[in-house]
C-alpha cells in the first residue's frame, strides 16, 4: 500500500542545503514557521503542489497560502496597495496572511484552485527566512497536518501524524525540526482585495484590537460576496475524541483542558493551556496538548470526550475557542 515515510533532520548548515534541494527538485518538505508547522513546496510548479495535497488529503478546491522572504519578491506576483504595504510593514516577518489579487491570472493554478486572489505571507521564523531567500520561487505551505486534523506546532507531533499515514503515492517526508513553533496557532487571515474594506477571514495571532492599535480598521459588515476560504469549514482542526466547549466542571471520564488557576480536583487527565490565564502562552500550547491528549485518547481510551473550559472571548481568546469550536464540530 502506497504510504508516507517521514523523517526527521536536526537543523545543520547541510540539512538546510538537502531540503533546499529538494525543493528545487519538486518535493515536498516539512518546515517549522513560527505559527505552525508548514508542509511545503514550489508554488509555480503544479505537479510539485498536487503533491501537497495528496500527502494532506486536501481538497482541490482549499487553496494554499504563498510563503516568500520579502515583499518585494511577492510583489511579483500579487497586487499590492497602501493599505497592504502598511500591514506588511507593521506585521511582517510575522503571522498575518494577506489576501490579494493576484498580478497575472495564469499563476499558480493549482496552488491557488483557481481563484484569481492569492494568500501571501512571509513567516517570521530563521530556518524557513533562511531556506526561502535560498529559493528562485515561493513556497506553498499548508500547515503540516493531514486534512482536517489538528495543525502541529513541533517537528515530533508533525512525524506522528504522517508517518506511515496511506495516502495516493509513496512519498518520502523530511522533516525540519526548528523546535516548538512560538506562536503556535495559525496565522490571522485577512481579506486584503478591497483596501477599503479589510475583513479577517480567519482569527489567529494578530487579533482584531492589535490591528486597531496600529490604525487599522477592520471591516465587520457580513459580506454581500461570498467569500471563498474553504478552511473556514465548520469542522475542522479535529482530534479523534468529542469535544465539548464552556464546560463549568469535567465529568469523572472526561479529561479537562482548562485555562488559569484551578480551584477543583479532577481525577481524570487536565491539561491546563496556562496556568496563570495568560492567553498567548495559551494559544502556543493548544496543538501540543491536543495531539498529547490524542495520543492518550487513542492508546489508552482513558476518557471518553474533552471538557473544555470557559475561555474568555476577547484578543487571542477569539481565536482559541474559534480552532476548538471547529474541532468540536460533528464529521
Ligand atoms: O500560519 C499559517 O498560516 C500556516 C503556516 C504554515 O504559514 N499555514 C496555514 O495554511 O495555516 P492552511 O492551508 O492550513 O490554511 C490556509 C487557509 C485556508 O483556510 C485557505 O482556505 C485560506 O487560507 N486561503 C488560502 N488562499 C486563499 C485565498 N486566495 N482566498 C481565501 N482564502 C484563502
Ligand atoms: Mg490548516
Amino acid at each position: 500500500m502506497p504510504m508516507i515515510i517521514s523523517q526527521l533532520f536536526q537543523d545543520s548548515k547541510s540539512t538546510r542545503k538537502f531540503f533546499v534541494n529538494c525543493l528545487n527538485k519538486g518535493q515536498c518538505v516539512v518546515l517549522p514557521t513560527e505559527t505552525v508547522y508548514g508542509l511545503a513546496a514550489n508554488a509555480l510548479d503544479d505537479k510539485a503542489v498536487a503533491k501537497i495535497y495528496a500527502i494532506k488529503g486536501r481538497p482541490l478546491f482549499n487553496p494554499l497560502i504563498i510563503h516568500g522572504p520579502s515583499v518585494e519578491f511577492l510583489e511579483k506576483y500579487a497586487q499590492f496597495h497602501e493599505t497592504a504595504y502598511e500591514l506588511a510593514r507593521i506585521f511582517w516577518p510575522g503571522p498575518l496572511t494577506l489576501i490579494l489579487n493576484k498580478k497575472r491570472s495564469q499563476d499558480f493554478s493549482l496552488a491557488s484552485a483557481g481563484l484569481e486572489t492569492i494568500g501571501v505571507r512571509i513567516p517570521a521564523h530563521e530556518i524557513f527566512l533562511s531556506i526561502v531567500r535560498s529559493l528562485d520561487f515561493p513556497l506553498a505551505a499548508p500547515s503540516a497536518n493531514p486534512s482536517n486534523f489538528l495543525s502541529a506546532t513541533n517537528a515530533e507531533d508533525v512525524k506522528k501524524s504522517f508517518d506511515k499515514l496511506v495516502t495516493s503515492y509513496n512519498a518520502d517526508l523530511p522533516i525540519l525540526n526548528g523546535g516548538a513553533s512560538l506562536v503556535g496557532i495559525e496565522s490571522t487571515i485577512i481579506d486584503a482585495t478591497n483596501p477599503a474594506q479589510l475583513r479577517i477571514l480567519r482569527p489567529g495571532f494578530i487579533t482584531e484590537e492589535s490591528l486597531k492599535s496600529h490604525g487599522i480598521q477592520i471591516f465587520t459588515q457580513p459580506s454581500s460576496q461570498k467569500i471563498i476560504a474553504p478552511g473556514q469549514l465548520d469542522r475542522h482542526y479535529a482530534p479523534d475524541f468529542p469535544i465539548f466547549l464552556n464546560v463549568a466542571k469535567p465529568k469523572p471520564n472526561q479529561a479537562w483542558l482548562c485555562l488559569g488557576p484551578q480551584d477543583f480536583q479532577h481525577d481524570n487527565i487536565v491539561m491546563n493551556l496556562s496556568e496563570t490565564g495568560d492567553l498567548v502562552e495559551a494559544a502556543s500550547h493548544l496543538f501540543a496538548h491536543l495531539h498529547c491528549l490524542n495520543k492518550i485518547y487513542l492508546s489508552t481510551q482513558a476518557f471518553s470526550s474533552l471538557a473544555v473550559q470557559n475561555i474568555p472571548s476577547i484578543g487571542l481568546g477569539i481565536s482559541i475557542i474559534d480552532r476548538l469550536f471547529r474541532g468540536s464540530q460533528k464529521a
